[in-house]
């Protein structure tokens, strides 16, 4: 079955989150400030699963902590649709997992939701049936040093959906991965996102991997970063061909953009 996204310019979709003219800097031992991002602007509509990429220090979890509300931002306006705040519907899941080293992977997965008041059974189960999903079943007792560190990232997947997210923040979730299991969580996200009906903002700084994964692929500057390109990947089928001209043909397209972002030096 060949998954339809919603348009880049389906108007019908509800913008889940929107940043206009963002600019956030941070002050310097030294006593100076070092830019992060400035006049950055990113739309990102329900159902999308839009991939940034950019330079190591573009800016990119940075953004990604402001949209989750850890730090404000110093200009610039950022949106979410009603209603959504971090811990209730924002999932987030990082390059290195936040898993309890002395939890089990199925008291980790169900602790987020203890916070939403689900009764002790009914978070045990939705955990277990999270950890299926993910093929994480007969590891439910497991700590975390015990799995490998694919197993980790996929526990880390569980634990951010747990709570059902609106939206869905992963800051270069498989980076630390070898290309195998890389390849396998690319393809367990890409089915979950379709089955779930998630809304994904993914950060990597992986051409492949922005390519493969993307509705969308935005792509960012050298700090401080800003939107060099916006490029539509809808006419790609999924799941996507890395030796598909159409597809290197697109990696070329994102690589050329990223590289009219470098600044001298
Ligand atoms: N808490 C912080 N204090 C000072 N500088 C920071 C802080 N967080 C990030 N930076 C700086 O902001 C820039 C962007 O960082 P970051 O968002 O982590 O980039 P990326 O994720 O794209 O690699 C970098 O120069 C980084 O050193
Ligand atoms: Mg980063």
């Amino acid at each position: 079955m060949t998954h339809v996204p919603p348009t880049a310019d389906n108007s019908d979709a509800l913008p889940i989150l929107q940043v206009r003219g963002a600019a956030k800097a941070f002050d310097t031992e030294s006593g100076g400030s070092v830019c992060a991002f400035e006049h950055l602007d990113l739309t990102v509509t329900q159902g999308e699963l839009v991939t940034l990429i950019g330079p190591t220090g573009c800016g990119k979890s940075t953004l990604l902590n402001v949209v989750a509300g850890l730090i404000p931002l110093d200009a610039g306006e950022l949106t979410l649709a009603a209603g959504l705040t971090l811990g209730h519907t924002v999932g987030y899941v990082f390059q290195r997992d936040n898993l309890f080293p002395w939890r089990t992977i199925l008291a980790n997965v169900a602790f987020s939701l203890a916070m939403q008041g689900l009764p002790r059974r009914e978070r045990e189960a939705r955990a277990r049936g999270l950890l299926s999903e993910l093929g994480l079943s007969g590891f439910e007792q497991a700590r975390p040093y015990e799995l490998s560190g694919g197993m980790r990232q996929r526990a880390a997947m569980a634990q951010a959906l747990a709570i059902q997210p609106e939206l869905l923040l992963m800051d270069e979730p498989f980076g630390a991965l070898d290309d195998r299991a890389r390849g396998e969580l690319q393809q367990m996200l890409e089915r979950l996102w379709q089955d779930l009906g998630l809304t994904v903002l993914f950060v990597t700084h992986n051409l492949d991997e922005a390519v493969r994964l993307g509705d969308r692929v935005v792509v960012l500057s050298d700090r401080p970063g800003r939107v060099l390109a916006d490029i539509s990947m809808h006419d790609l089928p999924r799941p996507r061909d890395l030796l598909d001209p159409r597809f290197t043909d697109r990696v070329v397209t994102v690589r050329r953009e990223l590289h009219k972002g470098k600044t001298d030096g």
